[in-house]
């Protein structure tokens, strides 16, 4: 991939780990303006459904975390050109129905979205293909999305528990089945759905609780005949017909929510902050944080509202609020399912007590990010309790006596900077044992944040 030429047997990485501590301290108010990479989900799907479809596929605003990359080095694996020229990606699909036998493991590092889409993309072709990663991804359950490529006549290895490394291979004709979603996860319904892609005849996927849709807005984009009803008890049916053409798109993919979620608690927390976040994804499947943030009390104004490419995005105008502690509803959680580690740190510095609930899905992300976030809370003295699905954190509105603990992140991007978000309002700094995994989703982080004004060494 990249100016390189696509040589899979180079792609499986060794995985040898070396932790860089970082720390965070106490900052002056932030100001300026900054714009937060590309969204994390839809730069997923834009290389997978650019190496799939037949055509040239041109991204701009992809994100390069080293998430995407892999994804992207799994697609060259498969057959896809994909090369960056300037500001543009220019992806060669192979055409749906043509990717080739990967003749390497597929490394896909810490990204449990590119792994278990890419299952489902090549699981159910005719063929062997192996899917490894690192030691956050080989602990995650897998199984719930071999479950339904089993049904689909995928024949499957894997380790106990369904982890990885996992050797998938394919039936000589997929059978299409009609699968309800027994958890609230995007990646599982993408993954039956891109199944669904090469399989004849159609695949249904029946979504009780309602997850990011980037999967069905970006595939019906490129060609896919795809159809969202309603069910009477209220789920949504998507229906996709297999073994369709797919033809290349020009997409701009949207600033990262997700990423954003730490600049915006950042400005929130540090007495005197203004700042604006340009070019934010706002599709409502992705905005329970600010919903959330501005219930607490949060001086967020969305600015510049548009369209851009089929996403509704905005610039994000923040300044430093006086929070206070609310109930954030179970049914909210999908839609700001990876921003409870931020929004835990809002609520550190917010009167009163935050309560959230509907956190189960939070037990199997990079890390126990539950648990996670607790240990991380407690070591900087803030109060907090954690029940098997739900968190309470009772704040302190000057950040008087937090801080001064130091954090570990499981290899986990999202609790690394979270932790080091506290820092910069905490009376005492905060150390996270290990910054290194901040590249997966968010290289430009440490810059980012010291132009607005972080102090975060490391
Ligand atoms: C994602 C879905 C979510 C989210 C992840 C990205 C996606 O995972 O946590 O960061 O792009 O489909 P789940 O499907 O496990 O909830």
């Amino acid at each position: 991939m990249s100016q390189e030429p696509a040589n899979p047997s180079s792609h499986a990485q060794s995985h040898v780990h070396s932790p860089r501590p970082a720390t965070a301290r106490r900052s002056p108010a932030l100001s300026g303006r900054a714009r937060v990479p590309g969204d994390k989900s839809i730069s997923h799907r834009s290389l997978m459904f650019g190496g799939l479809a037949s055509g040239e596929t041109r991204i701009t605003g992809l994100l390069e975390g080293e998430d995407v990359i892999n994804t992207g080095r799994a697609m060259a694996a498969m057959g896809a050109t994909i090369a960056r020229k300037g500001d543009e990606w220019i992806v060669q699909g192979t055409g749906n129905g043509c990717l080739l036998e990967p003749q390497a493991p597929l490394d896909f590092g810490n990204a449990g979205t590119g792994c278990r889409l890419t299952m489902g993309l090549a699981g159910v072709y005719a063929m062997r293909s192996t899917f490894i990663g690192d030691a956050s991804l080989t602990k995650r359950p897998m199984g719930r999305v071999l479950d339904p490529l089993r049904q689909m006549g995928v024949q499957v290895e894997s380790q106990p528990g369904d982890r990885l490394p996992v050797t998938l291979t394919g039936p000589r004709t997929a059978a299409p089945i009609t699968y309800r979603l027994p958890m609230a996860s995007a990646q599982v319904k993408s993954a039956v759905l891109l199944a669904g892609l090469n399989t004849p005849g159609i695949t249904t996927v029946i979504e009780p609780v309602a997850t990011r849709d980037h999967t069905e807005k970006m595939l019906t984009g490129f060609g896919a005949k795809l159809d969202v009803t309603i069910d009477t008890d209220g789920a949504r049916r998507i229906s996709i017909e297999g073994q369709g053409d797919l033809r290349g798109q020009i997409i701009a993919v949207p600033g990262d929510p997700s990423s954003a979620a730490f600049p915006l608690v950042a400005a929130l927390i540090v007495p005197g902050s203004d700042i604006i976040i340009e070019n934010v994804l706002m599709n409502d499947t992705r905005t329970g944080l600010i919903t959330t943030l501005i219930e607490m009390g949060g001086d967020i104004t969305l600015i510049n509202r548009r369209n851009a490419g089929g996403e509704d995005v905005a610039d994000l105008h923040v300044k430093a609020s006086e929070l206070t502690g609310v109930e954030v509803p179970a049914a909210r959680a999908p839609s700001m399912i990876d921003e409870y580690p931020a929004l835990a740190v809002a609520a550190s510095f917010a009167k009163g007590e935050t309560r959230m609930t509907g956190l189960d899905e939070l037990r199997v992300k990079e890390s126990d990010r539950l648990a996670a976030v607790a240990r991380g809370l407690e070591a900087n003295g803030v109060d907090c309790t954690e029940g098997h699905d739900w968190l309470t954190v009772r704040g302190r509105p000057d950040g008087k006596g937090i801080g001064g603990g130091t954090v570990a992140t499981h290899l986990d991007h999202r609790i690394a900077m979270s932790f080091l978000v506290m820092g910069l309002a905490a009376e005492n700094p905060v150390t996270v044992d290990d910054a290194t995994m901040i590249a997966t989703s968010f290289p430009e982080f440490m810059g980012l944040m010291a132009a607005l004004g972080a102090v975060i060494e490391g």
